[in-house]
């Protein structure tokens, strides 16, 4: 039976960064690595912009995709050992666990007590029913450094969209994901579309 505490950073470093960057390579997930950083980097300005925590910000962004080193085939069992509730769209595509994973690993292991920051990590990849600015910065700052080769095709858009609000821009977002890329819908993705239309 697999469980979080096979995943527990070898060395803490006095700065998260080091700290994140060895727990990568340990996995030989570098690539997660790079990504991380320019997730940080980004949710660190656009928390600037929205007057949000930026140094919070970063370490969402460092941290959101920290459950990454979980192979998606143990994350069902990972989950039933942590006793939680398993949405049926989780079951079918368990790597929508790894928002939440994420979160777990960063108040366990990574000496991360702030709600609005484990908040955030755990719905960074379907949003949620009343999230908050802060959540919604990472979740832009994740889709505009999204980790796929080619640019995002909503870039333009959502950069646009930016300038005005956070809703704006998660709107811009939501609305490419519905038209071109959704595997399944999340219950937590269905609500916040659905309160973002309608405010
Ligand atoms: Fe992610
Ligand atoms: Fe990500």
């Amino acid at each position: 039976m697999a469980t979080l505490n096979e995943y527990q950073p070898k060395e803490i470093f006095p700065n998260l960064i080091q700290t994140v960057e060895k727990y990568f390579f340990e996995y030989n997930k570098q690539e997660i690595f790079k990504h991380s950083c320019e997730v940080a980097e980004t949710a660190k300005a656009i928390a600037a912009d929205f007057n949000l925590n930026p140094t919070a910000a970063f370490e969402t962004g460092l941290l959101h995709d920290i459950s990454g080193v979980i192979p998606n085939e143990k994350r069902l069992q990972i989950e039933n050992a942590l006793g939680y509730t398993i949405h049926p769209a989780e079951k079918t595509l368990p790597m929508l666990l790894h928002q939440k994973q994420s979160s777990y690993l960063a108040e366990a292991y990574f000496n991360i007590s702030n709600p609005a920051t484990l908040s955030a990590i755990a719905c960074h990849t379907t949003l949620k029913p009343s999230a908050t600015p802060f959540d919604k910065c990472l979740f832009i700052a994740d889709k505009i450094k999204w980790d796929r080769p080619q640019p995002a095709p909503y870039l333009t858009e959502l950069e646009a969209a930016l300038k005005n609000s956070l809703d704006a821009a998660c709107i811009v977002y939501l609305d490419w994901l519905y038209a071109n890329d959704l595997k399944i819908e999340h219950p937590w993705l269905k609500a916040a579309k659905e309160e973002l239309i309608k405010a």
